[in-house]
């Protein structure tokens, strides 16, 4: 069983469920229910207490069986709470693995368990299938923080530099773009598009942050945009000190949308799934991952040895997707995600251009230990 550290009120979780949100959907915990749902509690036992699990079996239940109907699957984002991630994530992973699997699932329906941004790629993927999202609101700091004018002005004042936009983008950004990328190959995307265009010099857009970590990975000369996730900029290297103090010994894993004094603080950086990969390569005693919240405890669902320090940060926009609006959603296929044709097919150029990099074995790490490289921002 995994052990976490409890460091202070930094992480708020989402409530408990306070009443039985599958009753008030005409759903019970009946024997059917029992026998084909109860053998999962075991991998959710750290999260889900015994008293909701009645709560949880039959929404679990109910969402397979209309996944089953409606032959869809769930693509989960490592930012999920352990029940979706867990019980109902038919494909887990990062933003580029998620990415992939739109590309090559045979479902008619994907759910979208994850933030806007991952629902408009999937279904400029995978135009031919219906897109849901459980919750509208689900956005991301990052994705509002330019628009489609921002980039052609951009584009503009910089004519011969190629733009590389993050995937946490609109449609409509993507589509004014050269190439995508993730956490997990931006510096092989930075340094692909440079070369082939022939330049030193390229346009990072919107997280200001993880340009700048890209920056110091690689001699090409980045302009960043000031986008910023609400989730990562919280963290600064001052937590890392505290962490070390208070936990000694801590093995200190940061996600690239750090501030870059964070990285220079900590042992590793890398994507969510470079994260995951290296807790459970190296199986430290006792680890702190500076990310999204629902991160930790996924992680240590695979990693029952390891000791998890939390001072996490919650994503209020992941946290809307719950088993209750993925069951509601599926049910009534309901939010689907449209992108227009036009935009569609230049974002699709963009994220192509990506898809098509070499698939690396293993998702590389950030350089760590190193002051910020100065760079424009825009
Ligand atoms: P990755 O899963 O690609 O590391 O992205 C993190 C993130 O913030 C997604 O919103
Ligand atoms: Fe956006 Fe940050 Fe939330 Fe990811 S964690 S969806 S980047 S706000």
């Amino acid at each position: 069983m995994a052990r976490f550290i409890d460091f202070g009120d930094v992480c708020e979780l989402p409530p408990r469920r306070t009443e039985n949100a599958a009753e008030a959907r005409g759903l019970v915990y009946d024997q059917a229910v029992k026998a084909a749902v109860d053998h999962l509690y075991d991998e959710v036992a750290d999260f889900v207490t015994p008293m909701e699990w009645p709560a949880i079996a039959p929404l679990v239940h109910g969402i397979n069986q209309l996944k089953k109907q409606r032959n869809a699957v769930v693509l989960a984002h490592n930012y999920m709470t352990p029940d979706v991630f867990s019980l109902v994530g038919d494909f887990r992973g990062d933003s580029l693995q998620l990415a992939r699997e739109a590309a090559q699932t045979d479902a008619e329906v994907i759910v979208q368990a994850g933030v806007h941004f991952m629902a408009e790629t999937s279904k400029i993927l995978s135009p031919d299938k219906t897109v849901l999202i459980p919750d509208t609101r689900a956005g991301c700091s990052l994705a509002a923080s330019v628009t489609g004018a921002d980039v052609r002005l951009i584009r503009q004042k910089y004519p011969d530099y190629p733009i590389v936009t993050y995937v946490n983008t609109t449609a409509d950004v993507k589509a004014e773009c050269d190439i995508t990328c993730t956490s997990s190959n931006a510096v092989q995307v930075v340094e692909t598009v440079a070369r082939d265009w022939g330049v030193d010099t390229v346009i990072m857009i919107p997280d200001e942050f993880l340009a700048k970590n890209v920056a110091a990975n690689t001699d090409i000369k980045i302009i960043a945009w000031h986008g910023r996730c609400e989730v990562h900029e919280k963290f600064s290297a001052e937590d890392v000190r505290q962490i070390r103090e208070a936990h000694p010994g801590t093995l200190v894993l940061a996600h690239p949308e750090c501030p870059p004094d964070v990285l220079e603080e900590a042992d590793f950086a890398g994507s969510t799934s470079a994260l995951a990969h290296y807790v459970s390569e190296h199986a430290p005693q006792k680890v702190v991952l500076l990310t999204e919240c629902s991160m930790s405890d996924n992680v240590a669902a695979e990693n029952p040895g390891v000791e998890f320090v939390k001072p996490c940060n919650l994503c209020p926009h992941m946290k809307r997707i719950t088993l209750e609006n993925i069951y509601d959603c599926l049910k009534t296929m309901q939010h689907e995600v449209t992108v227009d044709e036009d935009v569609r097919i230049r974002a699709k150029a963009a994220i192509d251009a990506m898809l098509a990099l070499p698939k690396m074995a293993t998702p590389p790490g950030f350089k760590v230990g190193q002051g910020a490289v100065p760079l424009e921002v825009i």
